[in-house]
């Protein structure tokens, strides 16, 4: 239960107002065409960022949009200490039209209210958030890149910043939107990638936060991903916490394998696996190709027997920011499953491109994914 329903006060129930304050030192023209030409990911960010601030008392209020800078966080702040974070990904997508679109936010917005729920944050309404995603872009909107499968990043964050060093939810927090051009996530795009199998760390255990997107699983993840990059792969897959028998997720991204033509199967939703938009469209993209879809425990065993067999014909990883990304190969402690030469599997790469296809505005929408942000 989030502090507000604790306390009873909804912050759920009148949509916000954004101030905006515009950016004195906006980025000229030439200087942003530059940066969208090749924007890698996650290096740049655009000349603005919303900022909503919420305590116990008032509730969310002060919304603005104001330039992009440096957050005034006193050393005290208790994100600094006890890691109470929560944050969102998703995109916005140029159509060839000059509209701006981005892919289900509500299901965003939906999962920022569960990741508040489960780390004692208020929540942020539907509307809301969807407000801030608009609002940035109705600023920035230029810093949409038009580049093949480019886009803008979005990323929603809460904190919290009451000053205490006391170990409770915090009264006082705050929810900022920045936005960063995007190419692909992995530096060699949709080419297969290697993955390192942890088998001395966990991701998430039974009642912890796996199912939460919250900075601490990610920080949790940086130590076994090192492992990962040590051993010439892109990402580290974990092992659920319990048995260490089943494929939980990757450090950053959900993972599926792909049973022939006519069949895909990834790790049910246990509460420690993120329950990713990603993740969620494709296994309907395949439902709708009439491939069956299983969600269920998948152990290491089955994936290495499956790939000796030939049953097991692709696998990938998909997110937001990874699209949907081929893997090669598994690689672990005396473990080697799959050919690191092997090239992207056909059901992947059509998948990956049917989604993308909807996402940029070329095939229809046909399950209503896509919201405009630029009218
Ligand atoms: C995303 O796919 O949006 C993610 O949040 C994964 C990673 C970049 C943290």
């Amino acid at each position: 239960m989030s502090q507000a329903q604790a306390t009873g006060e909804s912050t759920l129930s009148y949509p916000l107002r954004f101030a905006l304050t515009p950016s004195t030192t906006a980025r000229a023209e030439a200087e942003r065409d530059a940066i969208l030409a090749d924007p890698g990911f996650g290096k740049h960010f655009s000349d603005h960022m919303v900022t909503i601030d919420w305590t116990l008392d008032a509730g969310w209020h002060d919304a603005r949009v104001m330039p992009y800078g440096p957050l005034q966080i006193d050393p005290a702040s208790s994100v600094l200490h006890y890691g109470q974070e929560i944050f969102e990904g998703l995109k916005a997508y140029p159509h060839d039209d000059g509209s701006i679109w981005t892919f289900r936010p509500e299901q965003n917005a939906l999962r920022l209210q569960r990741s508040a729920r489960r780390l004692a944050l208020p929540e942020l309404s539907v509307d809301d958030f969807i407000e801030s995603i608009r609002q940035i872009i109705a600023v920035d909107g230029d810093w949409v890149p038009k580049g093949d499968e480019t886009s803008l990043y979005l990323r929603p964050f809460m904190i919290a910043n009451e000053v205490f060093l006391g170990v409770r939810a915090a009264n006082r927090v705050s929810y900022h939107v920045i936005a960063s051009p995007a190419g692909p996530y992995f530096a060699d795009g949709v080419a297969p990638v290697k993955i390192w199998l942890s088998t001395e760390y966990s991701r998430a255990g039974r009642g912890g936060t796996g199912a939460a997107k919250c900075g601490g699983n990610y920080a949790a993840s940086l130590l076994p991903q090192m492992e990962a990059y040590d051993n010439g792969c892109a990402q580290v897959l974990f092992l659920d916490g319990e048995t260490g028998t089943h494929i939980d997720e990757l450090g950053g991204m959900n993972v599926m394998l792909v049973y022939g033509n006519d069949r895909i199967v990834t790790p049910r939703l246990t509460g420690t696996i993120l329950e990713g938009v990603t993740r969620d469209s494709v296994l309907q993209l395949a439902r709708d190709r009439g491939m069956s879809v299983e969600e269920r425990d998948v152990s290491i065993d089955e994936w290495r027997d499956g790939v000796a067999s030939g049953a097991i014909t692709e696998v990938f990883a998909c997110g937001t920011a990874a699209v949907i990304t081929p893997i090669s190969q598994l690689k672990g402690v005396n473990l080697e499953i799959g050919d690191a030469d092997a090239p992207a599997g056909e059901i992947t790469l059509a998948l990956r491109r049917e989604l993308t296809d909807i996402q940029y505005g070329r095939i229809p929408d046909r399950h209503g994914w896509l919201t405009r942000l630029d009218s």
